[in-house]
């Protein structure tokens, strides 16, 4: 069965409070660099009068379409932009638009796209092996499944995934790749639990044992690390003085470079940071949404 990703509702991470720790004005610029379902730009467009503008970034054409209808009564401007955000700065000086008063970046996925079939992300629904968000991408998943070489596998299971096993598990997808291809979820979910599986021991950890080896793929597939070093970098142009750029991120790689790259700006005197601890969702936001458990939010203010 065929699953679309706008179909799947997703309720968007710590959004009161970013709602509050944001002040845009009636005529603010935002740029919501990753749409997705469009349900924090629903929540600020509501603030915004007839001269606000969002720029909607999304490189999911899924996401931007389900936005679309999502926000299409809102007062102000929406500009949707398929596109990627290490670009933000070209795509919204492409608009005559020099400087904006909000980025906001809500990291990772929404819900609907781990269930959409044509994207290929899930460990738990058998599915097309692909986890390119971006159809523009060239190679997709099974492609370095099958083609890497064992220790370039092994290397990215570790660095992405953070996955201890990670030799054992790159060990186990070239035997199996030697008998057929493995071009599905569930191929590869189940090589992985079978690499991990320790005979007579009782697994500790309560995820999935795929979850790292599918992170750590996805996150080499759409180039993550580096689409957001981009972002990152470019968004003190952009910012105006006084404009706010809020990150969402939902693992210790992007939290640390968001950390980062926060911290270098505060130093040379261009950014203030605003949440000197990462702001994280409260147990009852948990309790309403699975997704929101590794959330971690910073801010920080353009000087
Ligand atoms: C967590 S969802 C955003 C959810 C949104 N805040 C909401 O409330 O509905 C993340 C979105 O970012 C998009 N995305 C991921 N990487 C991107 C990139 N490099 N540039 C633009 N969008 C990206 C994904 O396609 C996905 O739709």
């Amino acid at each position: 069965m065929e699953v679309n990703s706008s179909k799947v509702e997703h309720i968007p991470v710590l959004a009161r409070t970013l709602v509050e720790q944001v002040n845009l004005p009636r005529d603010g610029v935002m740029v919501d660099a990753t749409i997705g379902q469009g349900g924090h730009s629903l929540l600020f467009g509501r603030t915004l009068g007839p001269n606000g503008v969002i720029f909607a970034l999304d490189v999911d054409k899924k996401s931007i379409q389900g936005a679309q209808i999502r926000l299409k009564d809102l007062e102000c401007k929406v500009i949707f932009i398929y596109g990627n955000f290490s670009q933000i700065g070209e795509l919204v000086r492409e608009h005559k638009v020099e400087k904006v008063d909000f980025i906001l970046a809500d990291l990772g996925l929404c819900s609907g796209q781990l269930a959409d079939t044509e994207i290929g992300l899930s460990f738990q629904t058998d599915m097309p092996l692909d986890m390119r968000i971006d159809k523009s991408i060239k190679s997709g998943a099974a492609d370095i499944v099958n083609k890497a070489d064992q220790k370039s596998l092994a290397d990215l299971i570790y660095k992405f995934g953070q996955e201890r096993a990670s030799r054992r598990i790159a060990r186990f997808i070239v035997r199996e790749r030697q008998d057929r291809p493995i071009t599905t979820t569930g191929q590869l979910a189940a090589i992985v639990s079978r690499a991990l599986a320790r005979p007579g021991r009782k697994r500790k950890s309560r995820i999935h044992p795929a979850t790292r080896t599918f992170q750590a793929l996805r996150i080499a597939v759409n180039n993550e690390i580096q689409n957001l070093e981009r972002l990152l970098a470019s968004a003190s142009a952009l910012l105006a003085q006084k404009g706010r750029i809020a990150v969402i991120s939902y693992h210790s790689i992007e939290d640390r470079l968001v950390k980062n790259n926060f911290k270098a700006n505060e130093q040379a005197g261009i950014y203030k940071i605003i949440t000197k601890k990462p702001i994280v969702p409260s147990r009852e936001e948990i309790g309403e949404n699975q997704r929101a458990r590794s959330a971690k939010l910073r801010i920080a203010e353009r000087q």
